[in-house]
């Protein structure tokens, strides 16, 4: 690594307002921006967001998912849908046992995090006598692939056998698949329009550090896509588009021979994604539990995320000969899997544990938390029934 780049690694720019990591974690992120810092001198003094993204997220070893972060859950920077309640599981638990027995095949999760949500889900089959014969976890960073390796060894000695973890997408699935909170943090482009032109954000090193700098946007599909998502006219607007998580998307819907994909995360229908007014963009980071639009801070000690826009997922999906089998919102898509009744079947004699489950539920569905925020899109192929979970759900416009 360069003296330059060591010279160059940035101060947070938020600093001030959010709390400081102990040492050894600031040092940790001190070796990661080193690494970026290095990085944009290597290709050119210039590099487009989704590069540096996909360095603060996933550089082997040192990225904010490649390396040991608590990331989920209180003492973490994020609680996802999983970690608040095993409800959230076993409603997909349903869903899953639909496509099963419709689609036959396996289970396979993207980005399992924790392996909370694997480990509920499984639980819940096994409870139902449909265990699944296999459970696939696709996860890109070795650090949680380990945490959730030793979550299913001791939660299921007797059936870790069924449980496989894998590097990339299998070239054919039959099944169902799992994808909470995944594309949101599948690196994304930053496409600023000024003047009535196209540029793309991306990151050059000055002497404070880090900072945002355009670079001019030529022909191709990035600014084809900005030209054709975003809104008419010629004032100042910026967003993300993103390229990787709709090719994701595409593999995957290629790949799927019989079965159904939900994929779940914050995010809009495009109308709503590049609205007008939604001028700055969706770009938010997470660290302890607070969020802020800075991605400089702290590389690798903070999550840096986007909204999903569905829509395109949705078409990726259908390039690839997938039909979308549904569209709502997280709340909708719980309450027709049968939420309540999950809730309503605890013990009615376990007071405080029936009150617990009420009040998760309540938070998974309830419009100004997860419930409305977050959709459900679900795609498929070769499955004839309407979707369980969008059976009696209010269906959105793609
Ligand atoms: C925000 S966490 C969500 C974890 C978990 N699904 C949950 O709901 O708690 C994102 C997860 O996606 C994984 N991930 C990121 N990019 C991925 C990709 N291209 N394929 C599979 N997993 C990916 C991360 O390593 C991480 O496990």
């Amino acid at each position: 690594m360069g003296s330059v780049a060591e010279g160059l690694v940035p101060p947070a720019h938020s600093e001030s307002q959010l709390p400081p990591p102990p040492p050894e974690a600031a040092a940790h992120s001190r070796l990661l921006g080193e690494l970026i810092a290095s990085t944009i001198l290597d290709e050119g003094d210039w590099i487009p967001f989704s590069r540096f993204m996909e360095l603060a997220l996933y550089a082997p070893g040192l990225g904010y998912y490649a390396a040991g972060a608590r990331k989920f859950g209180a003492e973490g920077d994020f609680v996802t849908a999983p970690e608040i309640s095993p409800l959230f599981a076993q409603c997909l638990a349903l869903q899953a046992q639909q496509v099963l027995s419709l689609a036959g095949g396996a289970i396979l999760e993207l980005g399992p995090g924790s392996g909370k949500l694997a480990a509920d889900v499984f639980q819940q089959l096994k409870s139902l006598g449909n265990a699944p014969d296999r459970y696939l976890m696709l996860e890109v960073s070795p650090d949680l692939r380990e945490r959730q390796q030793s979550l299913i060894a001791q939660r299921f000695p007797e059936d870790k056998e069924r449980f496989t973890w894998i590097d990339t997408l299998p070239e054919k699935i039959t099944g169902f698949v799992i994808a909470n909170e995944v594309l949101d943090v599948v690196p994304f482009s930053l496409v600023q329009r000024r003047g009535g032109e196209l540029y793309e954000q991306g990151v050059i090193l000055t002497e404070a550090g880090f900072a945002w700098d355009d670079g001019p946007l030529p022909d191709g599909e990035l600014r084809r896509r900005a030209l054709a998502a975003f809104p008419p006219g010629d004032y100042q607007y910026l967003s993300e588009v993103g390229l990787a998580a709709e090719a994701l998307v595409r593999t995957l819907a290629r790949a799927l021979e019989r079965g159904a994909a939900v994929f779940i995360d914050y995010g809009f229908p495009e109308r709503e994604f590049y609205h007008p007014q939604r001028s700055m963009g969706t770009l938010r980071c997470h660290y302890r539990h607070r969020f802020h639009n800075d991605p400089f801070f702290m590389p690798g000690l903070q999550d840096i995320t986007a909204h999903v826009d569905f829509t395109a997922m949705a078409r990726a999906a259908e390039s690839a000969g997938a039909e979308v089998l549904g569209f709502t919102t997280q709340a909708h898509f719980l309450i027709s899997c049968g939420l309540a009744v999950l809730v309503s079947d605890k013990d009615p004699t376990a007071t405080l544990s029936r009150l617990k489950g009420t009040s998760a539920a309540y938070r998974l569905i309830n419009p100004a938390e997860m419930g409305e925020l977050f959709k459900v899109l679900g795609i498929g192929k070769g499955i004839d029934a309407p979707l369980l979970g969008f059976q009696s759900a209010r269906p959105l416009q793609l």
